[in-house]
């Protein structure tokens, strides 16, 4: 019998993991099999059960369950800790370990597929939701220069900026709202605002974007984003969708599950080829 796994969220019928997971498990020769659940909006701990007393090794969680599954965790990484959120659980025996692999997966994505260091850089984050919580610390910890959040309620970003304060260590830290940066420039630009969810995006000062900047929109769909249009329209350098953190945070899932790294060059080459 192959270990279980899957993905569990509302609504879920969309989500790539399966697909992701089975190129992992095909390519590195684990036995798993990875499925869809679908869980309804105030069951989220009796699936969570259901599943795991069924012989379930693990599952990913997506919206809106993120808190919850950090709540319902008997332990949590630092990292799942800080941003209050999980998309990783591990059952074993009565534990239930959390952890949160989103801020990894974009780490990875942008060092390793897009090569860029964020050492000494001037980050800006635009959204204060749990998308941007999930990925404050390892940005953090890669020791930008400057890491500003702005989001649309600037009360969001403060609180944000002032719970990750005391991980700062030498990084300069800024929030507010979107037009208190009209005056500066940055190397990276991330969206972690959902507004994209509707074709939307966060109308940022048009100056942010310099000539080397990178944009990257932790959303995906077929093409360009609206965030990245907006972005290349106004000088930045290059724009990246999300795809590739997708990719990365299931790779990291998936170690953590199986001890076996995935490569994730041909898996999101197939992403994009179906998107
Ligand atoms: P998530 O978990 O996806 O981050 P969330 O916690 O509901 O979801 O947060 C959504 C984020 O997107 C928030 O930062 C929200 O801004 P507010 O805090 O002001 O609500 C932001 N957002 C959503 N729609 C937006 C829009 N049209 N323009 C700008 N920001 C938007």
């Amino acid at each position: 019998m192959p270990d279980r796994y899957a993905v569990i969220g509302n609504p879920v019928a969309h989500s790539k993991s399966p697909q992701i997971h089975a190129a992992f498990a095909n390519q590195t020769g684990e036995d798993i099999e990875y499925a869809r659940l679908l869980a309804p909006l105030d069951g989220f701990r009796a699936a969570v059960d259901n599943f795991r007393n069924g012989g379930g090794k693990g599952l990913n969680v997506t919206l809106p369950f993120k808190l919850e599954a950090a709540a319902l965790a008997t332990s949590l990484t630092e990292r799942a800790r800080q941003a209050g959120a999980a998309n990783f659980l591990r059952f074993d025996g009565g534990e239930i370990a959390a952890d949160n692999t989103d801020g990894a997966g974009l780490l990875r994505d942008l060092t390793h597929n897009l090569g860029f260091d964020p050492a000494g850089a001037r980050i800006l984050i635009a959204g204060a939701g749990g998308a941007a919580r999930g990925v404050l610390l390892p940005l953090l910890q890669a020791g930008p220069a400057l890491l500003a959040v702005v989001n649309r309620t600037p009360q969001r970003a403060r609180e944000l900026e002032r719970a990750c304060a005391a991980s700062a260590g030498k990084t300069r830290l800024l929030s507010g709202g979107f037009a208190d940066i009209n005056q500066q420039r940055f190397d990276l630009v991330i969206n972690a605002t959902s507004a994209g969810i509707d074709g939307g995006l966060p109308v940022l000062p048009e100056q942010v974007f310099g000539a080397a900047s990178l944009a990257y929109d932790m959303m995906y769909g077929e093409g360009d984003t609206p965030f990245m249009a907006y972005a290349l329209r106004h000088g930045a350098a290059r724009a990246a969708d999300g795809l590739g953190m997708l990719a990365e945070q299931a790779a990291e899932s998936f170690f953590l599950w199986r001890g076996a790294r995935p490569d994730t060059a041909d898996v999101l080459a197939m992403l994009r080829r179906n998107a």
